[in-house]
């Protein structure tokens, strides 16, 4: 447990004795730091609930306080201000040197299911593929620090009409191909394309069905072939997201996402059936479609109903969602489902799970939970863009970025571009999770890549010095002493809020707290660093805990990095 934890309780436990019933007690940092390095505002609360004057509470509570902590005073209307004692304070960050865990409050586990990423196969990532699995690998990986187990899933989109679009353009290339033999059933034949083949068959078809009703026509025709099950056509599909699947599993990797299941759309097809048997009872005809209604009667904004089956009898977006839910509940059991895309699909997230709910697709106590994400602009605040106006692939923008970046780094590295690709890598996703989740934000390269303020180069560039230092001292066991200078009193008063600040990104599923953290945990450090001489300090005391120090701060800037899944250097 954390050191502000740990005394949070015991506070808590004080309050309670004298008869107050307080649930909370919140060690805050201090406004005035001439008054002590924490307050408490919990006599003020206290006050209104009881109708009590503040100060008398304050009085009351600090009489009964054991000698633990140092400087205990009041300040109107009711701040009881203190400092912990130098000797605990160290005492604790020794233990932390041990186990960066202490410096996390764990919460009771929880099997979280989490759904991100959601590439569509067959088609290239562009930027706006960016901020799911950037935020939901960093919130698995979070929850996982706090105690939970976690299950991921790529959820692949699979199914649609691109499916219907590469066949039509593989059937006017190969017609004689046996996908295309009606009634063949025998071994089908080996599909020798390369992703970039499909990119580019992809666009030739797309173009010509736009011009052409015939041939939209074709594409729509074997894209609802597909879902009344077709096995020529499944067959051949599959081949083809089993080659896209290459190329989006390579951007994923460098992205540094994990998926425990790389499922997707069309794995939710044999669920459909017995899905649609448990909702049956609240499906009826809508036009031709069959739809189920989601509205609830305290709504204040309107709730269309969802529309489960179309016209022509085929599935959508939705049928596989609530089939995928279903086989997850039947699968797994977890107890909350997490979904992380754009804020666009927000209301259909809510129609799918209030039909979840309501037809018993999962349990009641099963939370099925949205977070949605805001748009990345250009400058222009329009959807970001290539200069040309075209959509930006995720491969051209690292690509542009290490751009950026060259001219930046020392000159003779031995690994230029390896080291060059994860500076890329840590621009985008510090940049990407520093802006609040649910926000638009403007992305500006020349600044995302500078090696200066608030930016994944920075943060880098601090651990290459720390590992530096670390590297060139002969220190075996690290061990703080002392609390040499003001310098160091505010890292390790930084360092003290990180359980709460873990707490708030994991609450609003947002590691935008994280990112600040990391900023200025850095830039005190580096404050600290351009004050002091490290390893030519000539006191062996001072200096082991000048190492002390530069050995907690690496520690926990490493762990933070790899909670946002970003990789360190050696050098840059
Ligand atoms: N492929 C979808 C898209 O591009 C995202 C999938 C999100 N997950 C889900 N279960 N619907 O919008």
């Amino acid at each position: 447990m954390s050191l502000i934890k740990n005394n949070e309780e015991y506070l808590k436990k004080v309050i309670n004795d004298l008869g107050y019933e307080i649930s909370n007690v919140a060690i805050l940092p201090s406004g005035k730091r001439e008054l002590g390095t924490f307050q408490l505002n919990v006599a003020m609360m206290l006050a209104k609930q009881y109708k009590k004057n503040p100060m008398d509470i304050a009085k009351e509570i600090v009489a009964n306080l054991d000698s633990r902590f140092e400087g205990v005073n009041i300040a109107a209307p009711g701040f009881i201000n203190f400092s912990f004692k130098d000797d605990n304070l160290i005492e604790y960050l020794n233990i932390v040197l041990k186990d960066f865990h202490n410096l996390v409050d764990k919460h009771e586990e929880k099997l979280i299911f989490l759904d991100y990423g959601g590439a569509n196969a067959a088609k290239a990532l562009h930027v706006g593929h960016m901020r799911s699995p950037n935020i939901g690998e960093a919130m698995r990986r979070l929850a996982n620090l706090l105690g939970d187990k976690t299950i991921s899933d790529v959820h692949l989109g699979d199914l649609g009409r691109q499916a219907g679009m590469l066949i039509s353009e593989i059937k006017k290339r190969e017609p004689d191909s046996l996908y295309f033999k009606e009634d063949y059933e025998g071994e089908y034949p080996a599909v020798n394309y390369t992703p970039a083949d499909l990119g580019e068959m992809y666009v030739a078809a797309n173009v010509d069905a736009k011009m052409n009703k015939e041939r939209m026509d074709e594409v729509r025709e074997i894209t609802a072939d597909i879902d009344r099950g077709n096995k020529r056509y499944i067959n051949l599909w599959k081949k083809l997201v089993d080659i896209s699947v290459v190329s989006i599993k390579d951007v994923y990797d460098k992205l540094n996402c994990h998926f425990d299941l790389w499922e997707g759309e069309l794995d939710s097809f044999k669920d459909v059936p017995s899905m649609l048997e448990v909702l049956k009872p609240y499906l009826y005809e809508s036009e031709g479609a069959m739809v189920m209604d989601v509205k609830e009667n305290e709504d204040n904004k309107k709730f269309p109903p969802l529309i489960v089956i179309k016209t022509d009898g085929a599935t959508i977006y939705a049928t596989r969602d609530l089939a995928t839910i279903y086989s997850r509940e039947k699968r797994f059991k977890p107890d909350e489902i997490w979904y992380f895309t754009d804020n666009r699909q927000s209301l259909y997230f809510e129609q799918v799970f209030r039909a979840s709910y309501k037809a018993g697709l999962v349990r009641k106590d099963c939370k099925l939970l949205h977070f949605g994400f805001g748009t990345i602009n250009g400058k222009d605040g329009k959807p970001f863009k290539t200069r040309d106006g075209g959509v930006m692939e995720l491969e051209s923008l690292i690509k542009l970025i290490e751009e950026i970046l060259e001219p930046k780094m020392k000159s003779e590295l031995k690994n230029k571009d390896e080291i060059k690709e994860k500076l890329a890598i840590a621009t985008l996703k510090y940049a990407d999770l520093m802006s609040f989740r649910n926000t638009d934000y403007i992305f500006d390269l020349e600044k995302f890549a500078s090696f200066d303020g608030k930016t994944g180069p920075y943060i880098l560039y601090t651990t290459v010095r720390l590992k530096s230092i670390l590297r060139k001292s002969d220190v075996k066991e690290f061990k703080i002493t002392k609390i040499e200078n003001a310098e160091s009193l505010d890292i390790y008063l930084k360092l003290l809020e990180l359980p709460s600040i873990l707490n708030r990104c994991y609450n609003d599923k947002s590691l935008n707290y994280v990112t600040d953290f990391l900023f200025d945990l850095a830039s005190l450090f580096n404050k600290f660093y351009n004050n002091y001489h490290i390893l030519t300090e000539s006191d062996d005391n001072i200096r082991n805990n000048y190492l002390g120090l530069v050995k907690l701060v690496y520690l926990v800037i490493h762990n933070l990095l790899e909670i946002l899944a970003i990789d360190e250097v050696e050098e840059m």
